[in-house]
């Protein structure tokens, strides 16, 4: 193979009204996280707007040429990819706001199984969309394969998320009154042994907080925590957390870390078997894993109290606080769930 392109530097748009257009993307490319540059060039005024994808220049078209045909040769229309559904749809109401007409966001199956966008113009009517078409179907087209069979649909994410309810716990949204809670328990060398981090101060737990505020549970690649605790208002116990694998929406990895003081009581795996009723029955994912550091008895037994599968060890394959350390995979298909659960009482209510 020669050169691979690693994406489009930059696209030149010529427009009949410069000043217009250039209010017209100043609404829309700031949502899309481009950052704009006015530059001349060639003594003519250019607008550049330069994103991570790529970057666009306005220019000012030649006087008196024909209004923006989108059959006639050249540009037809620029379509944007966001992360999944509820970016999409988050979009679209920033667009609303902004006073831009758009489509309202939808499925296009004809696309692709769930290609979801929304359309729009600018005002030359050169055509917009933003979608959420992901990066490893792209790629799959660009390599030859040929048509994607993408499965079963999984369910967006839940970005109306408030909490989860189970007999005598609830899980919860983080709030800034848990940061304190989730400094302390993050900082106890005990429960820190086995995990990622080996303290936390009350300004990263609150950075924590904060940055799980407009997180939705389910969004593809985003770790989410959700916050444990017995009552909607009560402290905070210790967090379940889910991560939504963002090349198969249908997968997930777990996680889940409590206080000291509120382990050995069989909180964590109610926690746990709730967020897999959450994760099966409306997410409508396929498969739930773990990887446990194999050092990790309490997380193993916990896992495999509620029924997972332990499905291979990796030897030494992590660099861990200082040394070579082994993990273990353990994963829970939803079916094997729905088995695991009790049967439904002659009333319709499992017991
Ligand atoms: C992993 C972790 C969540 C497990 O917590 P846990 O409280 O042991 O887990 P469970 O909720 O399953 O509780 C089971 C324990 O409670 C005891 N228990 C007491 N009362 C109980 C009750 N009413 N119901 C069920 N279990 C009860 C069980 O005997 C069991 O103890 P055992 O494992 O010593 O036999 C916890 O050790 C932890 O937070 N560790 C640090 C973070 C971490 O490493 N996370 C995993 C990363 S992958």
């Amino acid at each position: 193979m020669g050169a691979e392109a690693l994406g489009i530097d930059h696209v030149y748009l010529a427009v009949r009204d410069l000043a217009r257009s250039e209010a017209f993307y100043d609404r829309v490319m700031p949502q899309l996280g481009f950052v704009k540059l006015r530059e001349p060039l060639h003594g003519e005024p250019h607008v550049h707007y330069v994103g991570r994808p790529f970057g666009f220049t306005l220019r000012p078209a030649r006087p008196g040429t024909p209004p923006h045909d989108p059959y006639a040769p050249g540009l037809h229309h620029f379509c944007f990819r966001l992360r999944d559904e509820a970016a999409v749809d988050a979009f679209a109401r920033a667009l609303g706001a902004a006073g831009i007409e758009a489509s309202p966001p939808r499925r296009y199956p004809e696309y692709a199984p769930d290609y979801y966008a929304t359309f729009f113009r600018d005002p030359d009517g050169v055509r917009l969309e933003v979608c959420n078409f992901w990066e490893a179907r792209r790629r799959r087209m660009v390599s030859g394969v040929g048509p994607l069979d993408t499965g079963p649909p999984a369910a967006g994410s839940d970005p109306g998320f408030t909490r989860l309810e189970a007999p005598g716990l609830v899980l919860r949204r983080f709030e800034p009154r848990d940061a304190e809670a989730l400094a302390a328990y993050r900082s106890d060398p005990e429960v820190a042994r086995h995990q990622g981090w080996t303290t936390c101060s009350l300004d990263e737990a609150h950075r924590f907080v904060a940055g799980l505020a407009s997180l939705a549970p389910g969004t593809p690649g985003e770790w989410f925590q959700f916050a444990v605790s017995e009552t909607p208002e009560g402290p905070l116990l210790g967090d379940c957390a889910l991560r939504r694998s963002r090349t198969d929406p249908r997968q997930a990895e777990l996680g889940f870390t409590f206080a000291r003081a509120h382990q050995g009581r069989g909180l964590a795996a109610a926690a746990v078997r709730r967020l897999l009723d959450y994760a099966f029955s409306t997410l409508l994912l396929h498969r739930v894993f773990a990887l446990v550091d194999e050092r990790n008895e309490r997380a193993q037994r916990l896992l495999a109290r509620i029924g997972f599968r332990e499905e291979g060890r990796f030897v030494e394959n992590v660099w861990f606080k200082g040394e070579w350390a082994s993990e273990r995979l353990y994963a829970l298909l939803e079916r094997e769930w729905r088995a695991g659960q009790s049967p439904p009482e002659p009333g319709g209510r499992r017991r």
